[in-house]
């Protein structure tokens, strides 16, 4: 849970959705979990607990003298990736949580949250300062070890953060804008179906959102014991990273239409709109902190487990020790995020992708086909490169039609609505 709830339910679903049009991307993403997500994050915690290794140990373990392990490359090559922008977009949550400490950010009149927002993100030092303490409290969580502390602080910080979502739609939705909002997330617009771009933002959201793809899972699946049960594990994170990318949405979409922002705004959008619901009640400053608090505290269990891949392949690797891997790479992915933030002030003229900034191209790099690939690899890892029987016994399912069901699904449906999307997204399908 530590791992899958963070940015990407609140920050990266409303604004990918609001770029897709909304419901029938909702709808697509559902699709995505339900067929290709579960059955995945499954085989993720499956491999990861049964090898008890990092992410490219666990394939040489389970499949010695296969070139499986190139899968668990491309996983420690994400999670530089993806760590490097997400620290970006976690400074700016830690920056508006510091601002609502001290009294709320500076913003005045209609348009005033968007003007602040612009003002910040496309400054040169303040991002990159906040930037960096995200990843020092990461690096610092990581150094320690993910164990101490961090289930502790998740059991108390995730329901609150919960609750305070729940509080916030309910608000929101009194705002003007809820029959607007509830129409454009919940009412498919059918022809927009049609649009493969659509499904490939779908599936690399739900990719995201679970943290799949890229072996966060296999290395928290090697921490587990037997004791642990895997279908049940996974059944719960998958319901309650849905729930909160759902309730964000009805926190989020309300609130855009009451206050006329636009809901393809772009990464900004949650950073506009939560100013304009804290600006309009009366205890907005209390809310704002709170709400600012928890997500990044949510940001930086997320940020921990995508360190933690790195650092686990580096600790087996090369004998480094926990403190050593966890400065060094911790620094280095910062390095690498350095770009991802500039992109909006100093490197506002470079796009590497289409018409794409430098966070929102490593960010579709990462997302719409590393983690898909990724998840691609893993399914046939498991539904074809391993022993079946073997398979379906690490799984904890026993040997019942639901673990059959599994495989089944990781051989077929999995794999090949991946290839689909990919090809159909490049036009070749
Ligand atoms: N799932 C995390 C989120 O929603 C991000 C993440 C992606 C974490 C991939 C680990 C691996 O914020």
């Amino acid at each position: 849970m530590g791992s899958a709830v963070g940015l990407g339910n609140i920050w990266r679903f409303a604004y990918v959705a609001g770029e897709s049009g909304g419901g029938t991307f909702l709808l697509l993403y559902i699709l995505c979990i339900i067929a290709i997500g579960i059955p995945i994050l499954m085989a993720e915690l499956t491999i990861g607990r049964r090898a008890k290794s990092d992410v490219v140990g666990s394939f040489e373990t389970l499949a010695p003298g296969t070139p499986w392990f190139v899968t668990g490359f491309l996983g420690v090559a994400s999670a530089f990736i993806i760590l490097s922008f997400y620290g970006v977009v976690a400074g700016w949550a830690l920056h508006y949580f510091i601002q609502y400490v001290l009294g709320g950010p500076a913003i005045s009149g209609e348009g005033g949250s968007e003007s602040y927002f612009i003002e910040f993100h496309t400054s040169t030092y303040s991002p990159l300062f906040w930037q960096s303490i995200f990843m020092i409290l990461t690096i610092g969580i990581v150094y320690v070890g993910v164990k101490k502390g961090i289930e502790k602080s998740n059991k108390i910080l995730m329901p609150l953060l919960a609750i305070l979502v729940i509080l916030l739609a309910g608000y929101s939705l009194t705002l003007g804008g809820a029959q607007e909002a509830l129409s454009f997330l919940f009412s498919p617009d059918w022809r927009s179906l049609r649009d493969p771009n659509v499904y490939l933002a779908a599936l690399g959201q739900a990719f995201f959102s679970l943290s799949l793809g890229m072996g966060a899972l296999i290395t928290y699946g090697s921490y587990l014991s037997s004791k642990d049960k895997l279908p049940g594990a996974a059944v719960s994170v998958v319901t309650l990273d849905t729930l909160f990318a759902i309730l964000a949405g009805l926190m989020i979409f309300p609130a855009v239409f009451a206050f006329g922002n636009a809901p393809n705004s772009g990464p900004g959008l949650v950073f506009i709109t939560l100013p304009d619901i804290f600006n309009s009640l009366s205890l907005g400053v209390v809310f704002g902190t709170l709400f600012f608090f928890l997500l990044s505290a949510a940001a930086i269990s997320s940020g921990v487990s995508l360190l933690e891949v790195a650092v686990a392949y580096f600790m087996r690797k090369f004998n480094w020790s926990r403190k050593k891997a966890a400065i060094i790479i911790g620094g280095i992915i910062f390095l690498i995020g350095i770009p991802s933030s500039l992109g909006y002030g100093a490197l506002n003229h470079v796009t590497l992708i289409g018409d794409r900034d430098i966070l929102d191209s490593m960010d579709f790099i990462a997302s719409n086909i590393f983690l898909p690939l990724g998840g691609l690899l893993i399914a046939l890892f498991v539904g074809v490169g391993w022993n079946k029987a073997e398979a379906i016994e690490a799984s904890d399912f026993g040997n019942t039609w639901i673990g059959h069901t599994w495989i089944l699904i990781l051989r077929t449906i999995a794999p090949v609505a991946i290839l689909i999307i990919f090809l159909s997204s490049i036009g070749l399908f």
